[in-house]
């Protein structure tokens, strides 16, 4: 089929979106929730079309979508919180729109990811993982295409604990920390994607067995009873368990969930596990870490970035290969404090 697309000067992509069919699907029919432009190639010029919320008629909505068809439809960048907020709730779209930068895609991943943690750790039922697990799947095919796209969503971490904000967070920087560490095997194809997917799931659910530890206990601002403590540090056990009800026996989700906590020096839990840590359980273990640490939390003050990655690479009880890759991935980005 011939390209109908119009030829649109460079400089109106920096005002605008210019959104096709499956955008305009994604909308209200009759009443796009924000304001939509129209360039007019007579006059090289884009025109108001419609109002946000305004009600199109038939013909109007018919009129639309040919006119989107054309290449001809604009998204102001100024809506740019609306129309972020519209994607996530559709994340595919994203692999789809052409338009949108690095840094707008990595705000519209954190978004949708820390939702549906949220959704799912407040019903951690099969029905409402699906949903996460499909997201997740959008975010490892955007970064399956160019491993280095992860490093936009490191600059867009949770300051704030709660468990959804440090499960995206741990998924996040495990991941940077993978990309940086394997980048060899990504340039050369090396790395399955099957692998990386099930990886993925592993570092943004390790803690699904939180989910089952009480509310109270978990934002508890003051240091838990022996007894509370105990319950907390049965959650990489509840999770191994839960992973069998949402039918996800695959071994780098299970190596995430039940291995975060066990330490190489055999100081970690449940089982003290020594030197026979998985590659998944040693990245999560250490990516965990790196994320608790540079959270503010009731018992100590958030450490800087680096300082928290030399403690974790001089630490006896994690991967040293990987805590070197995440230093190297500070240095990188710039996230020295
Ligand atoms: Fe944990
Ligand atoms: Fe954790």
């Amino acid at each position: 089929m011939a390209d109908k697309r119009a030829d649109i000067p460079d400089a109106l992509n920096e005002e605008y979106y210019q959104i096709n069919l499956d955008i305009l699907e994604s909308f209200s029919k009759y009443r796009p929730p924000l304001s939509l432009f129209r360039f007019k190639e007579d006059v090289a010029r884009v025109m108001s079309y419609c109002q946000a919320g305004e009600r199109l008629s038939n013909e109007k909505v018919e009129e639309l979508a040919a006119l989107v068809e054309e290449g001809l439809v604009f998204v102001s960048r100024d809506d740019h919180p609306v129309y972020v907020k519209h994607i996530s709730y559709q994340l595919d779209l994203v692999l789809v729109d052409k338009n949108l930068r690095e840094s707008e895609i990595a705000d519209i991943f954190a978004q949708a990811l820390t939702r549906r943690l949220a959704e799912f750790f407040d019903q951690p039922v099969a029905l409402v993982f699906a949903k996460l697990w499909a997201d997740i799947m959008v975010l490892t095919e955007y970064l399956f295409r160019d491993a280095h796209r992860v490093r936009a969503l490191t600059k867009r971490l949770h300051a704030e604990h709660s468990l959804e904000n440090h499960s995206f967070n741990c998924g996040v920087m495990g991941l940077a920390v993978y990309a940086k560490a394997k980048a060899a095997q990504f340039e050369a194809g090396d790395i399955k994607r099957k692998g990386f997917d099930h990886l993925a799931v592993g570092l943004f659910a390790h803690d699904l067995g939180m989910s089952k530890v009480p509310a109270f206990i978990r934002e508890k601002d003051k240091p838990l009873t022996p007894d509370e403590r105990a319950k907390v540090q049965r959650h990489t056990q509840t999770g191994y368990e839960m992973l069998t009800k949402l039918d996800l026996r695959f071994p780098e989700i299970e190596e995430c969930v039940s291995e975060h906590h066990e330490r190489l020096n055999g100081s970690g839990y449940p089982q003290k596990k020594t030197g026979a840590l998985s590659e998944a359980g040693r990245l999560c273990a250490l990516a965990d870490s790196y994320c608790a640490m540079t959270t503010k939390r009731i018992y100590a003050p958030a450490l800087e970035p680096m300082k928290a990655a030399a403690a974790l690479a001089q630490d006896p009880g994690y991967d040293s290969e990987f805590a070197r890759s995440l230093q190297a991935l500070l240095l990188a980005t710039g996230k020295l404090k």
